[in-house]
């Protein structure tokens, strides 16, 4: 039987996790779910934030399921050991408007493809002290964070953008870096796009490969968002984007995501732990339900992955049950009991 691992993790991340299992429980599929431990709370009890277990578990699995964690001071965050640890080198993360959903545009459906193992997320980060004479605390006067960009990832990353645009049906994908200042770095990711693209446009020639600088993007996902269908960027530019696409389409509640690697997968919604709400059972579930459905997509089960994503779709569209951030007062278990019910009358 296939294993998943599931770690819920902290705050909101367990409540939104229970909905999760609660969705995949009521498909016709045998899964053997096995519990991890990570986050905060982890870190307390065993004083780590992601023990060894859980890694070798998540290893072990056909696909990972994360809630969310809390940051805990001085430590690495779990979510990025785990995405070095299984090597999954592709975070997808789809910006799609729902019918229902307040959000600032309508019919929006693009997909922002980000490297996950490298840029400034390498997490290489120097302390230099150059100004001790004049600096009587001795405190840190100078940091400098190293952003590594290979060419074998950029290659690696566009090619698997491309091969997601052919398997989406779509027309056109845009590189997105800052080349013009960082002219080694971003060139390497810059070029290694234009190769890439060069190669698929011989046997894909409908799909159209531009480029923009992430400044500029950044505006025109808010200008033009429409023209945008699938993105390829390095890994801040992607995180930074991403939460910019969460806000185009009603917030974090709705934005699901994937990490994808060789060998394994690791899902998750764009969302952290939001102490602010967690306890009171009113977070949205949607991102985690609809993390679901990429993670089904992965295990080949892209039927009920479909149904899920329509159940989701429906409910929205009847526009009965609404959490806080949809501006209603439902629970996420209502919202989860109604996706649920939905997926058993489609
Ligand atoms: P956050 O995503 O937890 O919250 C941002 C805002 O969105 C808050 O107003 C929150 O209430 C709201 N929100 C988020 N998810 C929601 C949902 N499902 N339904 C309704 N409202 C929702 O980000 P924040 O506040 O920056 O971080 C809180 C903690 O989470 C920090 O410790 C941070 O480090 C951690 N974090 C963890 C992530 C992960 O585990 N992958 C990702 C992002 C943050
Ligand atoms: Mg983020």
């Amino acid at each position: 039987m296939r294993k998943i691992t599931t770690i819920a993790g902290d705050g909101i991340g367990k409540e939104v996790m229970e909905s999760g299992l609660a969705i995949l429980k009521s498909l016709d599929l045998n899964f053997n779910f096995r519990e991890g431990k990570a986050g905060y709370e982890c870190f307390q009890k065993n004083g780590t934030t992601i023990p060894e277990e859980t890694i070798k578990n998540a290893k072990n699995s056909q696909a990972t399921l994360y809630g969310a964690t809390t940051s805990t001071p001085n430590e690495k965050s779990p979510i990025i050991i785990l995405r070095k640890e299984l090597d999954v080198f592709a975070n997808l993360r789809p910006v799609k408007s729902f019918e229902g959903v307040d959000s600032l545009f309508k019919n929006l459906d693009f997909l922002i493809v980000r490297e996950n193992t490298e840029g400034l997320y390498s997490e290489i980060e120097i302390i230099e002290n150059e100004n001790i004479e004049n600096n009587k605390n001795n405190s840190n006067t100078k940091a400098k964070a190293i952003k590594v960009i290979t060419k074998e990832a950029s290659e690696r990353i566009c090619a698997f953008a491309y091969r997601k645009a052919i398997e989406d049906n779509k027309k056109r994908v845009t590189c997105v870096h800052k080349a013009n200042v960082l002219k080694k770095t971003d060139g390497i990711f810059k070029e290694s796009f234009y190769k890439i693209a060069n190669k698929y446009s011989k046997t894909n020639p409908q799909i159209l490969a531009n480029d923009y600088y992430v400044d500029a993007t950044a505006m025109y996902l808010i200008t033009k968002p429409a023209e945008f269908q699938v993105i390829v960027t390095s890994n801040l530019y992607g995180d930074i984007l991403s939460d910019e696409g969460a806000g185009l389409v009603g917030g974090l509640g709705f934005s699901p995501s994937a990490n994808i690697g060789d060998d394994n997968g690791l899902f998750e919604p764009v969302h952290g732990s939001a102490p602010e709400i967690a306890g009171q059972g009113i977070a949205n579930p949607i991102a985690m339900i609809l993390s679901v459905a990429m993670m089904l997509d992965f295990l080949k089960e892209k039927y009920y992955a479909n149904q899920i994503r329509l159940a989701v779709e429906n409910v929205l569209k009847k526009g009965k049950i609404k959490t806080p951030d949809l501006g209603g007062n439902s629970k996420t278990s209502d919202m989860t009991n109604a996706i649920v019910n939905e997926l058993n009358n489609i």
